[in-house]
């Protein structure tokens, strides 16, 4: 019988984060079971800080449902494998997770709850092999984790760019410009797919598929030949042209993480090109970190609320090394195992290394049917 858990937070926060760990405080309330919540993710565990949770008035977690961001924090960039600390003046990587399993001994904590993407999931996995329990619950606005159909907190980033190419629309018409919009996603297009279509973008561009710039130019010109001489784009953060590189801004997490590619500007390069080919007057907006900020989207509660009632249901079971997961439209769960695929050494990267298992578009997805069929040009 499990008495006590812990929640953390881990990575980019989302819209949704606190809408699992409110629903893992009133699952775990209604089954008598303390709950308390790392600081700051993996930060948290590393140096024991922790909160209580509670639904009462006085607590943080009470009234967090619509609330944006995370009530107990999150850390980027924070692998308890391999953990950067000063040593003689220098900055060294050292594999710190016995410290992390002996505070979750020491403390009784009988299951950690790992709210995260790739990476936290990774280090998951990690904990879990050295005999933690963990549950592990699928987050991040890429919508790019293995094994599930759907994360947390992607519905809201979408939600806030197809509101986005909504409002370009007007202005672009008004102006006869071409209005690109870059969004985020990593090495995943997810976000640029569906908010295009859900806001009626003409191009959308994807990592996933290689673009040239003469296909979404052509696009443009047929509808400014039509008479419509305006023109929305959407293109993914790490859309590539082909044969070419993907646009790094520069380095993120001082430079001391798995992936610490900075990526963005791929929109301002799309927008001059398509002005240079097309005569039509052509602006860039990057939507950026508004899509991870504010309160979720009302799918986004409902999915982080079952998210978050299943992994206290499958802790009181006793199912460990587990990750939540959406799978043909139902909830189930998946081993932590599967979830890190072929990124299997224990402790070393974690997160985005050519080994991960990142959930990428394929080309018999119904969103890339979609797309073609009602004409919106993917760059091929
Ligand atoms: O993974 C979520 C995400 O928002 C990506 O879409 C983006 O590339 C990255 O995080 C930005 O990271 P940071 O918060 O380090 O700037």
């Amino acid at each position: 019988m499990i008495k006590k858990v812990a929640i953390l937070a881990n990575g980019g926060d989302v819209s949704g984060f606190n809408a699992v760990i409110r629903a893992i405080v009133k699952t775990a309330e209604n089954n008598n079971i303390e709950c308390y919540g790392f600081i700051d993710g993996y930060r948290g565990l590393l140096s024991n800080n922790y909160v209580q949770l509670t639904t009462e008035a006085e607590s943080k977690a009470s009234g967090i449902l619509p609330k944006g961001g995370s009530i107990i924090g999150s850390s980027t960039n924070a692998n308890v494998f391999n953990f950067p600390v000063e040593e003689n003046g220098e900055r060294v990587f050292k594999d710190m997770s016995d410290i992390c399993i002996e505070n979750i001994k020491n403390d009784g904590f009988d299951c950690v709850f790992t709210l995260g993407g790739d990476g936290t999931q990774k280090s998951a996995r990690d904990l879990s092999l050295k005999g933690i329990n963990v549950i592990g619950i699928p987050k991040t606005i890429d919508n790019d984790v293995a094994c599930t159909e759907i994360t947390f907190g992607y519905n809201t980033a979408v939600s806030v760019a197809a509101d986005a190419i909504d409002r370009l629309h007007s202005t672009a018409e008004t102006h006869h410009r071409i209005l690109v919009l870059e969004v985020m996603g990593r090495y995943a297009g997810w976000i640029a797919l569906e908010s295009a279509i859900a806001g009626g973008a003409d191009v959308a561009l994807i990592p996933e598929i290689p673009y040239d710039i003469n296909k979404a130019a052509q696009k443009i010109i047929n509808r400014k030949n039509r008479g419509k001489n305006f023109s929305i784009v959407v293109v993914a953060e790490g859309a590539t042209p082909i044969g070419g590189q993907m646009c790094i801004r520069g380095k993120r997490n001082n430079g001391s993480g798995v992936d610490n590619n900075r990526l963005g500007g791929i929109g301002e390069q799309v927008a001059k090109q398509l002005e240079e080919l097309t005569g039509l007057d052509s602006r860039c907006t990057v939507l950026g970190y508004t899509q991870r900020g504010g309160s979720p989207s009302a799918f986004d509660r409902v999915l982080s609320t079952k998210y978050g009632a299943k992994a206290m249901e499958l802790a009181m079971q006793e199912k460990f090394g587990v990750l939540t997961i959406i799978k043909n439209g139902k909830l189930d769960y998946v081993s932590l195992e599967e979830v890190v695929g072929n990124n299997k050494k224990v402790g070393a990267a974690s997160g985005n290394t050519p080994e991960s298992n990142l959930r990428k578009v394929t080309m018999d997805h119904d969103l890339v049917k979609t797309a073609r069929s009602i004409g919106i040009n993917l760059g091929d």
